[in-house]
């Protein structure tokens, strides 16, 4: 049997573990040209709320169904298939779905992994996936950070935050402030993590603590969150700031998004940019090389939670939302 969690009701703001639903059905046969693959870790992403809405539609993504097996990463394992470049035994990750099993078909992204090294499996969907490319491509490409240049990152305790703050300090940038929004994670991105100082965005003046922390202003800021806390900081922003502006998650579940002072970026004449790690798959080696030896070196470190079964997902993802998570968050299926 295959074990799948449905989208049972469209999100109304935050997901809750109401929204999804177990659903037990028959193991899928492949078709022509398609393969079977059984997902062995699944990714949860915050950025897939995004297509959980009715007309949320893109050129990334269709709107999710509802009744159908919920949109995720997944790395996955070829157990049957009817395609020559699917061998069976290759390892993959998909953006495929929250199941044991799983159709992988010629037009899903699939990208073979080599696994000839110690590397965990799940570290192809956090750090060394989606989230940890994410990162080394916002401040590699985009923010550049130089030589004492104060860096603040939003979702810092987040699965690309906590790389993103890591990655900044290995590439030369002195100051490095993060939001979250609980003490006991402030004290983990300082003491563990490597973060110089951290705002709670649920309790603290963040204008004020902006101030106390930034006193350069800001050189760089690595958005994950928009909304609010990018209005905020775009009134700290030094002349040449850079915005790699990677993902929304407050705007995911806002009626009402910000900022309104993107003036800002005129004054200072600043540059903002959006990214799509996954348009850079033909750099994912680069990437995930130059992550290998960093963890390698000690320079990088993990944090991942895990979770059991598939069952867990919708759970586990409401958990995102609810600033339950930290580091990467991954089910073994
Ligand atoms: N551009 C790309 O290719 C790409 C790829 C991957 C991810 N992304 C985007 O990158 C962002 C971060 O992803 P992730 O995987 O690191 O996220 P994550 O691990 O799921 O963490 C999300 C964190 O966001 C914070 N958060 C949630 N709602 C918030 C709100 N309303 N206001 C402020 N903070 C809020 C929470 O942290 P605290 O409780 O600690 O505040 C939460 O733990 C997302 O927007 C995602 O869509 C983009």
């Amino acid at each position: 049997m295959n074990t799948s969690v449905v989208l049972k009701r469209r999100p109304a703001g935050k997901p809750v573990p109401e929204d999804f639903e177990v659903a037990e059905s028959e193991t899928p046969t492949p078709g022509v040209n398609e393969a079977l693959v059984e997902n062995l870790f699944i990714s949860l992403d915050a950025g897939f709320r995004n297509w959980m809405d009715e007309d949320a539609g893109d050129d990334v993504l269709p709107a999710m169904a509802l009744d159908h097996p919920v949109m995720g990463l997944t790395v996955s394992k070829v157990i049957q298939s009817n395609n020559p470049d699917l061998p069976v035994g290759q390892i993959l990750m998909g953006r495929l779905a929250w199941q044991s099993h799983s159709i992988a078909g010629p037009d899903d992204f699939l990208v073979p992994l080599t696994t000839d090294d110690d590397v965990p499996l799940s570290y192809h969907l956090g750090i060394l996936g989606d989230t940890g490319m994410s990162a080394y491509f916002g401040l590699k490409d985009i923010a550049q950070p130089q030589q004492g240049d104060t860096v603040v990152i939003s979702a810092a305790a987040g699965a690309v935050g906590y790389v993103a703050g890591q990655i900044a300090r290995i590439m030369g940038a002195t100051n490095i402030v993060g939001f979250t929004s609980s003490a006991e994670k402030a004290e983990k991105l300082v003491n563990e993590v490597g973060y110089d100082a951290v705002i709670n965005h649920a309790t603290d003046d963040i204008d004020a603590k902006l101030a106390e922390y930034c006193p350069n202003g800001i050189d760089i800021y690595f958005d994950n969150v928009g909304g609010q806390i990018l209005e905020h900081v775009l009134n700290h922003i030094n002349e040449g700031a850079r915005i790699p502006f990677c993902g929304a998650v407050a705007d995911y579940t806002s009626t009402n998004p910000g900022p309104s002072n993107l003036f800002k970026l005129v004054t200072n004449s600043a540059r903002i940019q959006g990214f799509m790690t996954h348009h850079n798959v033909d750099r994912y080696d680069e990437a995930r090389d130059q992550l290998k030896d960093w963890l390698a070196d000690g320079k990088l470190t993990c944090f991942e939670q895990q979770y059991e079964g598939v069952d867990s997902c919708g759970t586990a993802f409401s958990g995102l939302f609810a600033g339950k998570n930290f580091g990467k968050s991954v089910v073994k299926a």
